[in-house]
């Protein structure tokens, strides 16, 4: 396999996944929650907030020449008007370090975590956020911007959507398990369970109305209506705007999350519709971008009847969907019939105890990249998630993504095999 000159390989993490004490967030504060559906809190995380100059060794010294992070707007804007010098200059340190190891900083806003204010204020279903996002963006881009050629300005703006579409299948499946509790004979166990969830509700919303003064705040990822889904690409948007007034010569784009969505014969309607959801409805908005970061991880496949679970005996990722390393060259070829710009992979990866199926699934998917910068397509940039095991979210530690596993007693890092060899297509 080889890359064109100038092609990025390297490895991303979002802020609060590897920090450490992200205080000011809303996770950090879902996370304390008596209630809180997180399998365990994020804490001192990968402490890569003190640790990041060996972390960008580690990512250099394997050959990568590209680190996608985060910037944390929670650190930089703790309170409303507010803005952190300090913690600017901490990005600062972390852009250069970038640089001296010959590294490209990939620069993303907001990528999940908002701050707790943000939140109160309405969140992502405020109009005022917006406004609020592009201050910020313009805070950024004035401070740092001399120092940053690419700004991903909001991660995976579409997964409001998608977490909409689960929790209806989710509730679907909640109604008919309460069906089933009441009218099965030895169902108690699953109607006592059902009450627990229940009550677990009742109680996680009287312990959000008191951080947040509502029992539903707007995270990023709460189910977006369809109007908070057109405010997140405004907010985009507004931000990139602000951005490109400061520093024309910065490359500005949005990243989204996007399924290899198949179809079985009689599942083609349903992958229209999935596919319009996912991606198509969000061109007007993008169009003009410099560049779109694409974030594919599986395949979803559509019967008849629509969404099929994964194929019998098809191997699962520890996050229980395929392995299936195939999907980012369709999910590229797809991308790219409707956008013409630039695009750059800016998340792909697999969640595996096993190193060597991470090999397998960085050689596969990489090879796919290959096959379409052969057909022309322009891809520039290939990013794994993820640098090292981290914080998955809800699902805590448990998950390991990481091309450095992360020792979670001392913090010790230990490359895996799959960091030297997605080292070595750096040409
Ligand atoms: C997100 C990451 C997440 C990864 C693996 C993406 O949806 O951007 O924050 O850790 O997938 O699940």
């Amino acid at each position: 396999m080889s890359f064109p000159k100038g092609f990025l390989i390297g490895a991303a993490t979002a802020a609060h996944q590897v920090e450490g004490n992200n205080i000011h967030s809303d996770y950090w504060a879902q996370e304390q929650m008596p209630h809180s559906s997180f399998a365990e809190p994020s804490g001192i995380a990968c402490d890569h907030y003190n640790r990041y100059e060996e972390d960008i060794r580690l990512l250099a010294e394997a050959g990568l020449n590209a680190y996608r992070f985060s910037i944390e707007w929670a650190r930089i804007e703790p309170e409303e008007g507010h803005f952190d010098e300090n913690e600017l200059e901490h990005y600062r340190s972390v852009i250069r370090c970038c640089r001296e190891n010959g590294v490209e900083p990939l620069v993303t806003l907001m990528h999940f975590t908002s701050p707790v204010w943000l939140i109160k204020k309405g969140g992502w279903e405020a109009e005022t956020t917006v406004a609020y996002f592009r201050r910020y963006a313009a805070y950024v881009a004035e401070k740092l911007g001399d120092e940053i050629k690419y700004i991903c300005t909001i991660n995976e703006a579409n997964m409001g959507l998608q977490l909409a579409a689960i929790s209806k299948r989710f509730q679907l499946m909640a109604q008919q398990a309460q069906k089933n509790a009441q009218q099965a004979e030895g169902a108690v166990q699953v109607g006592m369970n059902f009450q627990k969830m229940m009550e677990n509700m009742k109680f996680a919303a009287q312990e959000n109305a008191a951080v947040f003064g509502t029992p539903q705040p707007q995270i990023f990822v709460s189910s977006r209506t369809p109007e908070g889904d057109a405010l997140v690409f405004r907010a985009h948007q507004a931000a990139k705007e602000a951005i490109k007034a400061i520093h024309p010569e910065i490359q500005a784009g949005i990243t989204l999350s996007l399924h290899d969505l198949q179809a079985l014969p009689g599942g083609e309607a349903f992958v229209e519709n999935a596919w319009e959801e996912e991606f198509r409805h969000y061109l007007p908005f993008i169009q003009d971008d410099d560049f779109l970061g694409v974030q594919n991880y599986t395949r979803t496949q559509y019967g008849p009847e629509g969404q099929l679970p994964c194929p019998q005996g098809a191997e699962l990722t520890q996050m229980d969907y395929e392995f299936y390393p195939e999907a980012l060259e369709h999910v590229i070829r797809k991308v790219h019939a409707a956008f013409s710009g630039d695009l750059i992979v800016t998340e792909n990866g697999v969640a595996t105890a096993d190193d060597s199926r991470r090999v397998a699934f960085i050689q596969r998917a990489l090879q796919g990249v290959e096959n379409c910068i052969s057909d022309g397509i322009p891809v520039k940039g290939y990013c794994y998630w993820s640098l090292m095991d981290n914080f998955e979210w809800q699902k805590g530690y448990s998950m390991t993504f990481g091309l450095i596993a992360v020792d979670r007693a001392t913090q010790e890092r230990m490359p895996k095999e799959s960091l030297k060899c997605l080292g070595s297509f750096v040409q």
